[in-house]
């Protein structure tokens, strides 16, 4: 790999002003992500990851932008305009059904939302060609804190499913490649407050806040 297209993915255009990019960036680097690639973005709500994800695979490649709300679709659309390679599907992950094996199925932010998270990712698994890649990106959301105190998220059905997340993948098949947590931190106006604010509806002030870990694993289909 080139020495630009490493500070193209380390940039992530379409991701400008997600705290996440970093993982995710370091995990598609991993992997080796590039043009031609074949990718499902499972949950993809927005679409702000397929986008990215479309922008390195290229003309050639293709994105399943795949959510289970039929809202998501036309968002996709609106944020792919300009990537004829994206396209978007309303299915829900427990029924993932793909036009063709892909190199890559990826969610993130989506398991901790889902009845059974393992049933997911076994068909995640099983939607990849022999010797893809799964990634996998969820929260451990009680290990977040504000001034201190642990963050939740009453909402989500399995708001710490990142602390599981290695055994999912190892129980849906895959080989566990690589596995890691990161949490992006600050204190004061800036991004991390933004996004802390957009989830829970908490403005910190000048409280120290450390967003929930995201625990990144890399699966392998043998
Ligand atoms: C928090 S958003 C995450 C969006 C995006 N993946 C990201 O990281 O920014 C979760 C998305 O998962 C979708 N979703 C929830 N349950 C689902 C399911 N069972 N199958 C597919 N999508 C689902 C929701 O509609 C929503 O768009």
């Amino acid at each position: 790999m080139r020495a630009n297209e490493v500070s193209e993915i380390g940039e992530l255009k379409g991701l400008r002003d997600d705290v996440y990019r970093r993982p995710l960036a370091t995990a598609l680097l991993r992997l080796g992500l590039g043009a031609g690639w074949r990718c499902a973005d499972v949950g993809a709500g927005g679409g702000d990851v397929s986008v990215a994800l479309a922008e390195m695979v290229g003309r050639d490649g293709r994105v399943y932008a795949v959510d289970s709300d039929p809202l998501a679709r036309d968002e996709v659309a609106r944020a792919a305009a300009a990537h004829a390679q994206v396209i978007a599907l309303t299915q829900a992950g427990e029924d993932l059904s793909l036009p063709e094996a892909v190199d890559l199925a990826f969610c993130r932010f989506l398991l901790l939302h889902v009845l059974e998270p393992l049933a997911v990712v076994r068909m995640m698994a099983g939607a990849v060609r022999p010797g893809g890649w799964v990634v996998v990106q969820e929260p451990v959301t009680s290990a977040g804190r504000i001034a201190g105190a642990p963050l939740s998220m009453p909402d989500a059905r399995h708001p710490d499913v990142g602390a599981l997340l290695p055994a999912l993948v190892r129980d849906a098949g895959l080989e566990v490649v690589d596995a890691w947590a990161e949490a992006p931190a600050g204190v004061g106006p800036g991004p991390v407050a933004r996004y802390l604010e957009s989830l829970t509806g908490v403005e910190p002030g000048d409280d120290p806040v450390v967003l929930p870990p995201l625990v990144t694993v890399i699966g392998r289909r043998s």
